[in-house]
């Protein structure tokens, strides 16, 4: 029999890396809540009108909301055949407690840890690439062509002053979340460069699968 495919949650402060990781690792479905609802609010859906003025004032959505969003994404057969990476989920306790409720638990819990001082840096240079979703940074990682450069796009929660509150939200939150999957965490060093975050967090994920393919070959 085969060996089931890895859960993973990746969870970190805003711009500690979670996206970036994320794009380097391939295989898991990747699910960013961010992402998905920034997609709903640039087609106009009725999911993204609601979510619209919270999210450019860097508010939390509603947990119904994103909730249901979620649960619905990680039923589709493509997560039950390659396992999943969900990244900007769960946000509070109570999304936390719906995933338990609905039998929904990781693998592992990994958390990108970044001094704050560095994150308002991350976020104010941070720039998205409309056409291929990929994220630059104007110092760390700045576009490789011209014309990326012309299209690049800066999120409107990405101010000086809508990043602290977003940070004040994820720490009042953080504790609480930790505490129903202190058994499964993994904490990073997320102030390194990107490819050295992302060897620890490769070596985490084959770590555990080459633990579960021993035991499965030992029952
Ligand atoms: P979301 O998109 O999830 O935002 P976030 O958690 O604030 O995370 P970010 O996307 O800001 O950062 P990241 O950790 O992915 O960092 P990145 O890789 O981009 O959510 C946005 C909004 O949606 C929320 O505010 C809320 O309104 C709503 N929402 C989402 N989920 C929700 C939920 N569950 N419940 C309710 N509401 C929800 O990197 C950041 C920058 O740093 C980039 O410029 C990058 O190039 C650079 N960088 C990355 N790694 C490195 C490195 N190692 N060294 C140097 N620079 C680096």
């Amino acid at each position: 029999a085969r060996v089931e495919p890895l859960k993973v949650m990746i969870s970190g402060a805003p711009a500690s890396g979670k996206g970036t990781q994320c794009q380097m690792i391939y295989g898991l479905v990747h699910i960013s809540t961010g992402d998905i609802l920034r997609a709903e609010v640039s087609t106009g859906t009725e999911i993204g009108q609601k979510a619209k003025g919270y999210m450019d004032n860097g508010m939390l959505v509603p947990d119904e909301i994103v909730t249901d969003m979620v649960i619905t994404r990680l039923s589709l057969p493509d997560v039950k055949e390659r396992g999943w990476l969900l990244d900007g989920y769960p946000r509070t306790f109570s999304q936390a407690q719906s995933l338990e409720r609905a039998n929904i638990r990781p693998d592992i819990y990994i958390v990108l840890d970044v001094p704050d001082e560095i994150l308002i840096d991350r976020c104010v240079g941070r720039r998205m690439d409309p056409v291929t979703g990929k994220i630059y940074h104007l110092k760390n990682f700045p576009p490789e062509t011209d014309e990326i450069s012309a299209r690049l796009i800066t999120r409107a929660d990405d101010t000086q002053e809508k990043v602290v509150s977003r940070l004040e939200t994820y720490k009042r939150n953080a504790e609480a979340i930790l505490s129903t999957y202190l058994d499964l965490l993994k904490k990073i060093d997320g102030n390194r460069p990107k490819e050295v975050v992302f060897e620890e967090i490769d070596s985490l994920l084959q770590q555990f699968q080459a633990d579960a393919s021993k035991s499965k070959k030992l029952s």
